[in-house]
């Protein structure tokens, strides 16, 4: 089995992760959040969105999330805009770079942006014009790469044809969306590789959801391929909006302990890591979804005991 010998993680837990939670989640929790994750050494991190305020009102504190983080100047931190609208309003707010999003499904497309895929390729391409001309890099994702909630099996010629438009148009990476969580090795895999036929392996990043538990084999099949960019969430967080039922993202945790145990480089300390996932759980109220996570917090609490009862 091949492994890169450096992963790039990309944090989306307070963009991904938060953008469904029912309850509003206070600007100044978001804002503890994203310094405890850039603590951890995660150098990339979405932020939040500039869309639709009555579509995602969870999100529509994303200017003052910005204004209120400590930013570290080695640390990128993202935005989703889904045209010049939100792509203006993230060049006032000073994000580092932009993420656009379009889907290998029609249906999807439709009920999650209000247009299809060939009207939000034009729209994201304007987006890729005035973020070329103000020097913002661009990042694409395509939702539904693995499996559709409206239309089910998504064919991976579709996610390629998509991939590959993003790429034209600007796109310096393109995230590879299980956004309902469906995919399993093999599959996620061939879905890999159509796409790395059109646009080079070292473009692509792979984000998956862990609704049927399959992400982290999902991972290890396409680093085999040599994907070496893999989005997640602190704890498990998250779930999109427009995909009832889907789960969080695989859990930044559960990659960090399977990478350091392949010996893969990503410059993230698990111990703050797992400070910010207890922070962000404190505060939703829940326990991580992270399986390492609650798995090394039991640890810790026998260890402690088992300290109190020495004489
Ligand atoms: P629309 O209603 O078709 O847009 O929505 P519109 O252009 O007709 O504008 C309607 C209203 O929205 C107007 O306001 C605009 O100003 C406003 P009004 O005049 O009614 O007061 N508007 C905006 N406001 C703020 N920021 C903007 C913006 N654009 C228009 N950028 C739109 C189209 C795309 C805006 C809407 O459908 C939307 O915001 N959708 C939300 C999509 C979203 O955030 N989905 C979740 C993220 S995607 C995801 O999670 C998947 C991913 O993680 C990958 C994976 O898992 O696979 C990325
Ligand atoms: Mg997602």
């Amino acid at each position: 089995m091949y492994v890169p010998a450096k992963v790039k993680l990309v944090e989306v837990g307070p963009r991904d992760g938060l953008q469904n939670e029912p309850q509003p989640v206070a600007t100044a929790v978001k804002i503890g959040l994203i310094d405890r994750l850039a603590a951890a050494g995660l150098r990339f991190i979405e932020v939040g969105s500039f869309v639709s305020k009555r579509w995602v009102p969870q999100m529509a504190d994303t200017a003052a999330v910005l204004s209120g983080i400590a930013r570290k100047p080695d640390a990128r931190y993202a935005v989703l805009t889904p045209n010049r609208q939100g792509f203006a309003e993230a060049r006032v707010s000073g994000a580092d770079e932009v993420s656009v999003f379009a889907a290998a499904s029609e249906s999807f497309s439709q009920r999650n942006i209000n247009c299809g895929i060939d009207v939000s390729l034009d729209r994201l391409s304007e987006v890729c014009t005035a973020a070329a001309a103000a020097g913002v890099p661009v990042r694409g994702y395509v939702s539904c790469a693995l499996g559709c909630p409206y239309e089910g099996k998504v064919p991976a010629a579709r996610v390629a044809d998509v991939a590959s438009r993003l790429y034209r148009i600007g796109c310096y990476e393109i995230s590879l969306g299980d956004t309902i969580g469906v995919g399993t090795p093999s599959q996620a895999r061939a879905m890999v590789e159509a796409v790395a036929a059109v646009v080079p392996i070292d473009r692509l990043a792979v984000h998956f959801h862990d609704t049927y538990g399959q992400a982290l084999a999902n991972l290890v099949a396409v680093l085999d391929l040599g994907v070496a960019v893999v989005d997640s969430a602190v704890a498990g967080l998250g779930g999109c909006p427009y995909a009832k039922g889907a789960t969080g993202n695989v859990a930044t945790e559960d990659v960090l302990y399977m990478l350091d145990g392949l010996g893969v480089e990503t410059g993230v300390a698990m111990a703050p890591l797992l400070e910010a996932g207890t922070y962000i759980c404190q505060a939703l109220g829940r326990e991580p979804a992270s399986r390492v996570a609650r798995a090394l917090a039991a640890r810790e609490s026998a260890s402690r005991a088992e300290g109190a009862s020495q004489p």
